[in-house]
């Protein structure tokens, strides 16, 4: 044998055949001196591995030796594939290896601060678990977080960052498909894109500067720039003063601008097309890896559209009255009003992902085009999954002069932005665009209930490492 086989893909079509794997020693169990059993695990599934001395596969030196591992040290295992007579608990993959050579390849140290197959426990394992009398330790969110590396090992957090994986593959082929453009913007800008206090200032070799809050302006530039549609998949900063689940401070952004020919319907045409790929392609290829988030934080599958739905803020801000909730009508909606109106929707409509668009303007960032039937509203929409935020998106003023008028007005020093409104000087296409959080959309598909769970080393108002 000189390759090497991955751990999930062993079945009993393997039976009677040698192979080769190398894993994580999960779990070690000594059966007297004459045998062994180790659980492999690779990508989070696992293997159970059976080290014997009868009849004669392997020495007693072996067998000591095997016992004498620590967990999650790196293994090579070569041995027999064989498939037990009796179902196999404690292992994902339900066929046996009997060892003939095993290698440890790294060593882990022998007290480690989580356990993983704690970690991997759901809240109803846990529960039944410590009502059987089990000694086990709760692992807390800091220490999972203090240990991230031990921590994704689990099979559902190994299920998140291939799924966030592929949330950002299918945005980034989607948009290539559609004709836009990958761009790469500055993080480290003069002024703030977003407005407000949430800024990471900094000194640029004697300059005041500021971490990106987000490619606004420059993906905007680029656009004045004839590129027609652009894109990036980027870090975006933002200096949250609150702690909250779905807030962090770093985290990636997913953002589109594209030229729009009439109306900014066309900006949420893509937002349409590209999740409702995005959750077709997810749920189709992404089975296991769901399967896996599941077992530890049960959720029921997103309900969403073919054709998603599209509200009005009035019909949302109606709804809500009629459900009896206080609600400005020209102000923004709190967390919990968009949870009732999410739910509100789906009692009506069916679905848990939609568009609220035409938002008042005074709640909108200054580079947003009101609308030309009303200047108390905007051309701009947010999206929701299961009554939370993942995208804001609008159409923008091109106009240099009105966009100058508008940053003023929203208490923005023009000054640190006079490259980006000069852009709109040269001739500027009517255009638009949204930006996406990956940690929320993958937090919120996979009904989560906390960002940190879908950024891997979370940056926060009170974490900055590991
Ligand atoms: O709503 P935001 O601030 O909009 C923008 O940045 C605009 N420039 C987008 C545009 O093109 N008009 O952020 C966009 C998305 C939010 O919907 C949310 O999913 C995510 O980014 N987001 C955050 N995610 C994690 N932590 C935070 N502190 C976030 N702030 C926004």
């Amino acid at each position: 044998v000189n390759d090497w086989t991955e751990v999930g893909s062993l079945n009993e079509s393997w039976n009677g055949r040698e192979v080769l794997i190398r894993g994580r020693a999960q779990t070690i169990r000594a059966v007297g001196k004459k045998m062994a059993f180790v659980v492999v695990r690779e990508k989070g599934f696992t293997v159970q591995c059976v080290v014997t001395s009868q009849p004669e596969s392997v020495s007693l030196q072996m067998v000591k030796f095997v016992a004498s591992l620590s967990r999650e040290s790196i293994v090579d295992v070569f041995g027999l594939v064989s498939v037990p007579t009796v179902p196999i608990k404690g292992a994902s993959q339900q066929v046996e290896v009997q060892v003939k050579k095993l290698y440890c390849i790294s060593r882990a140290i022998s007290t480690l601060p989580i356990n993983i197959e704690d970690a991997a426990r759901s809240e109803i394992e846990i529960e039944k678990a410590l009502q059987a009398g089990e000694q086990l330790v709760r692992v807390n969110q800091d220490t999972r977080l203090n240990y991230r590396v031990l921590d994704v090992r689990t099979p559902a957090n190994q299920g998140i960052f291939r799924i966030q994986c592929q949330v950002s593959t299918i945005f980034r082929q989607f948009l290539l498909f559609e004709g836009f453009v990958e761009i790469h913007t500055p993080k480290l800008i003069a002024g703030s894109s977003e407005g407000g206090s949430s800024v990471f200032k900094l000194d640029y070799k004697g300059q005041p500067a500021c971490l990106a809050q987000s490619p606004q302006l420059h993906k905007q530039m680029s656009i004045c720039g004839d590129f027609g549609r652009v894109f990036e998949i980027g870090p975006v900063f933002r200096a949250e003063d609150s702690f909250t689940h779905r807030h962090l401070c770093e985290f990636t952004g997913l953002d589109v601008e594209m030229e729009i020919k009439k109306h900014y319907s066309e900006v949420m045409d893509v937002v349409d097309r590209l999740f409702v790929k995005m959750f077709d392609y997810l749920n189709e290829n992404c089975k296991k890896e769901l399967e896996a988030v599941g077992r530890q934080y049960p959720f029921e599958p997103l309900k969403y559209l073919p054709k998603t739905l599209r509200l009005k803020f009035e019909e949302g801000i109606q709804m809500l009255k009629d459900a009896n909730v206080e609600v400005d009508p020209l102000g923004d909606l709190n967390t919990e009003a968009e949870r009732k109106l999410g739910q509100l929707v789906l009692e009506k409509y069916g679905t848990e992902f939609y568009i609220l668009h035409r938002y008042p303007l005074a709640v909108r960032p200054f580079y947003t085009m009101p609308c030309h039937d009303s200047p108390l509203y905007s051309n701009s929409f947010d999206v929701f999954i299961r009554g939370e935020e993942i995208i804001s998106g609008a159409q923008r003023v091109h106009v240099p002069d009105f966009l100058a008028e508008r940053a003023q007005a929203c208490g923005i020093d023009v000054n640190t932005i006079s490259t980006y409104i000069d852009s709109f000087r040269y001739g500027a296409p009517p255009h638009g665009g949204f930006g996406v959080g990956l940690e929320r959309v993958v937090m919120l598909f996979c009904g989560l209930n906390n960002i940190r769970k879908t950024s891997l080393f979370p940056r926060d108002p009170l974490r900055i490492a590991p």
